[in-house]
């Protein structure tokens, strides 16, 4: 059986970290893109990682492009393509720049990838998804962002300092738009099976769904330059490995919703079931009238960059 192709596109910081992890999992070749301009960056970085693989007991095969045919076949794509933030920025203000290359980029999925499984990283990431499968008319179940996974990873890290605790044994769910109105569920959140709320007040959890909400602004603020990539990398490659292994992990990400959750035709951070099969089903789960509100809120702030996204392309 012939190994699985990934193709990473942006072979910038998160890309890069993401060819890596791929490698030392060996999950499959992999193909780093970037454009032109970069010249010998992705085929420098794929080579990087190919000289060292004998250390890391890897045997995948890594190649760099700044052609787009290289994702031929591919049976994932992760997008990466785009300008991060610098400080002072919201990831909104990434809107119009980054709408562009997702229109490239998806046109070139079109073409050369038409069956991949396609995850998008690329900030303001819920309107960057949808832009995504808007242009590349992939079905929806084969075209999600990369945002819950790590905002959930976050508020779990968070809540085993706190508790002083293994954060292996903590489970968390953030779900809503990836941006400043993103909502952590209290109810959803359990430390060794037990739930946090038998833990921990109500008060302190949310002052740790707060700094979860502004989670990536205190690490760009700490770069100084660019924005996370170690824990995006690490989010996204969770992914792609339940869609690869067809594991039927359960997460949450950003999802084109057809009803659930009272929301229709817009991409938004909700649970999924993703295998084989793409997102497989979509989860509803239950939560407080608070939540309820914010969430709705979120999707408020989703859809106007939806809409912002179908007025400009
Ligand atoms: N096709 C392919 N690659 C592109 C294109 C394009 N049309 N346009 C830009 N790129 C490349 C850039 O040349 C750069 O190498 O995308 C790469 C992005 O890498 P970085 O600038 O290092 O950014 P990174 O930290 O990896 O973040 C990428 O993910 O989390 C989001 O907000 C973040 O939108 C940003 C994206």
């Amino acid at each position: 059986m012939a190994r699985k192709k990934i193709a990473l596109v942006g072979a910038g910081q998160i890309g890069g970290t993401m060819a890596l992890v791929l490698a030392q999992k060996n999950l499959g070749d992999v193909v780093l893109i970037d454009i032109p301009m970069t010249q010998g960056m992705p085929k420098g970085k794929a080579l990087d990682i190919m000289e060292g693989r004998s250390v890391i007991n890897s045997s995948v095969d890594l190649q760099g492009s700044t052609d787009y045919s290289a994702i031929k076949g591919a049976d994932v794509v992760i997008v990466t393509a785009g300008f991060p933030r610098m400080p002072g920025m919201s990831r909104d203000d990434l809107l119009d720049k980054n709408c562009g290359v997702i229109k490239t980029v998806a046109e070139a999925i079109k073409e050369n990838a038409p069956d991949a499984f396609v995850i998008v990283i690329t900030n303001p990431l819920d309107a960057m998804v949808y832009n995504m499968q808007k242009q590349s008319g992939l079905p929806a179940n084969k075209v999600i962002g990369m945002a819950g996974v790590l905002d959930s990873a976050r508020l779990a890290c968070f809540v085993a300092d706190e508790l002083g605790v293994s954060v292996e044994d903590v489970k968390a769910l953030v779900m809503g738009g990836h941006g400043d109105t993103m909502v952590s569920i209290m109810e959803c959140v359990s430390v060794g099976g037990i739930p946090v709320s038998q833990l921990m007040s109500k008060e302190k959890f949310a002052e740790l769904a707060k700094r979860t909400a502004g989670a990536g602004g205190e690490i760009v603020n700490l770069l100084g330059r660019g924005s996370a990539f170690y824990s995006p990398a690490t989010s996204a490659i969770h992914m792609a490995e339940a869609y690869l292994l067809d594991k039927k992990s359960v997460f949450s990400c950003a999802a084109k919703l057809n009803g659930e959750y009272g929301v229709n035709g817009l991409y938004c951070g909700v649970p999924v079931v993703v295998g084989a099969n793409g997102v497989e089903k979509i989860l509803e789960v239950k939560m407080s009238a608070e939540e309820k509100a914010a969430f709705d809120k979120s999707v408020e702030a989703c859809k106007k960059n939806a809409e912002w996204v179908d007025a400009h392309t």
